[in-house]
């Protein structure tokens, strides 16, 4: 017997909550189920006037309220929690019933559940899903991957919920299959890593180099928002940086102790990312700068080492160096996105999937952490030429770049000059000019290489692998 709703979700935290909310409020017919019924009963009391939910108490209650073939949503912990939901899951399901997984999913464990659930012929999802609690409930942005089919029936359901970027367009499209969309979904973060430190580089440099308070760096940012750099990080760090904490009366950000934590997505990035033999040196910046502030004890031993120590510039020079920081943020942002770009069309190639990167670029205008205007001009680039090897390669993107790039020098120049950390504009800048280099020492490495191991070399004069003897007596 088929049930009526049209989708169902499992894992109803936070997320899964928002989700169905989401689904239900859109006119679909929503079967809710979570291991502890509580969670289940407490959504209905609360929300069951938005839409129509059917509260299932246990997961055979919950299959057989579904509508064939049989559309479940898993939203529960990452990891071994899914695995024991797909396992209670599998025996109730037909062939042809599809799980989506809107988890926050390593994409090779999305690949060995595609791998394993199609040979029972039901179709695996995995999914992406960007935009925290709220976008859950008003429009995330969602990354499908899995099946090509199962996004036929699926879309239609997806497209409803989703983000609308500023053209209506919905933020979801087919990303490629078995684990594409987790594999975008993690490369989404490590960029949002990227974006995070750019701006919290900005900020440091604003408040020690140029002296801005951070009253005054909130209304830099809020104008720089009003231009190119114009996105939802840039939007918020304006309002975190002229909230006053309500304790002390100080700026917020002086209260809060200079510790960064994460829970692993940029992480996976790069090590994927290594995996791959892509440079992600602006993400693995990100992620180092967070594990770098997270060692008080080793930042308490290197306090007394020596620095440059300087004055703040003065108000004009202030203003000058201002402008210089936002073409280093515009540019190492170029960079980050390059390289974001370039790991998920290496992992398409890796892993067999064809990976449209305009689509992703348009599926991440709205409803996601990285929303920014900037997108729909990636999407554009690619969109004009699908096979870009790089965005650097864009003329509009080369051109912006190539005029920001001196102001970006003299902010590096003076950071180092001053001893103010900039991991982020310095790696960007240094990938930036080794990309350009006619010639890199890389030539010197290798023979180094062929000196210690006769790893062999090749020469620009000739084709083929060559070895010197080194030094007599070897
Ligand atoms: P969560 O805290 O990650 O997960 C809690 C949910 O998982 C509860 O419904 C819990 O059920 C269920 N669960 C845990 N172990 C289980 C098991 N062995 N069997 C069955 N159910 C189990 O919740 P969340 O923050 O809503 O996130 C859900 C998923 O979305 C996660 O994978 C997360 O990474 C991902 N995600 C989160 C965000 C975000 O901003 N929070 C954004 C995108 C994606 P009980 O109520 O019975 O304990
Ligand atoms: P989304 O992309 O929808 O916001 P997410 O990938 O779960 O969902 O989280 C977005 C960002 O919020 C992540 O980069 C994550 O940062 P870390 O990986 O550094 O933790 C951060 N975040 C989400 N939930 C968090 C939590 N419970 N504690 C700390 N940071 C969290």
């Amino acid at each position: 017997m088929s049930g009526t709703a049209q989708i169902g979700v499992t894992g109803l935290a936070v997320m899964g909550r928002n989700l169905a909310r989401n689904f239900a409020r859109n006119g679909l017919t929503v079967a809710v189920h979570n291991r502890t019924y509580g969670r289940t009963e407490s959504l209905v009391e609360e929300f069951g006037g938005e839409g129509a939910f059917i509260a299932a108490k246990s997961a055979e209650e919950f299959v057989a309220s579904l509508e064939r073939p049989r559309r479940l949503v898993v939203m529960v912990q990452a990891g071994a929690a899914t695995d024991a939901v797909i396992e209670e899951f599998v025996p109730l399901l037909e062939p042809g019933d599809v799980i989506i997984d809107g988890g926050n999913a390593h994409f090779a464990d999305t690949r060995r559940r595609e791998s394993e659930l199609r040979k029972h012929w039901i179709h695996f999802v995995g999914v992406g899903i960007s935009g925290g609690e709220e976008g859950a409930l008003r429009g995330p942005s969602i990354m499908p991957g899995g099946p090509a089919e199962s996004y036929k029936s699926l879309g239609p359901l997806l497209e409803r919920i989703a983000a609308k970027a500023p053209d209506g367009t919905p933020c979801v499209s087919h990303v490629g299959p078995d684990g594409a969309g987790h594999f975008v979904k993690m490369v989404h973060n490590g960029i949002e890593y990227a974006d995070m430190q750019l701006i919290a580089e900005a900020y440091h440099l604003l408040r020690d180099v140029a002296g801005y308070s951070p009253a005054k760096i909130a209304e830099t940012f809020r104008g720089w928002n009003a231009g190119r750099l114009d996105s939802y990080l840039m939007e918020i760090t304006a309002e975190v940086l002229a909230h006053t904490d309500a304790a002390t009366g100080k700026p917020f950000v002086d209260v809060v102790a200079d510790r960064a934590e994460q829970k692993g997505t940029g992480r996976w990035t790069v090590q994927t990312a290594l995996d791959l033999g892509v440079p992600v040196s602006g993400i693995a910046e990100a992620v180092f700068a967070r594990s770098l502030s997270g060692h008080p004890a080793l930042r308490e031993t290197a306090a007394h080492l020596p620095g440059p120590g300087a004055e703040p510039l003065d108000e004009a020079a202030a203003a000058r160096f201002a402008e210089r920081v936002e073409q280093a943020l515009y540019a190492s942002k170029i960079v980050s996105y390059t390289q974001g770009f370039h790991q998920i069309r290496a992992g398409g190639e890796a892993y067999g999937w064809k990976v449209d990167l305009a689509a992703v670029a348009a599926l991440w205008r709205a409803g996601c952490i990285i929303r920014a205007a900037f997108l729909d001009r990636i999407r554009s680039a690619y969109a004009a030429r699908p096979n870009l090897v790089s965005l650097l390669a864009d003329p509009g993107f080369a051109d912006e770049i190539g005029a920001a790039q001196g102001g970006w020098r003299d902010v590096v120049a003076e950071a180092a000059r001053r001893g103010v950390p900039t991991p982020g504009f310095s790696a960007a800048l240094a990938y930036y000019d080794a990309l350009r280099a006619p010639r890199l020492p890389a030539a010197l490495t290798q023979g180094q290489r062929d000196y210690f191991g006769a790893h062999t070399y090749r020469r620009t004069d000739r084709e083929g692998s060559f070895h010197t003897l080194w030094g007599g007596d070897r």
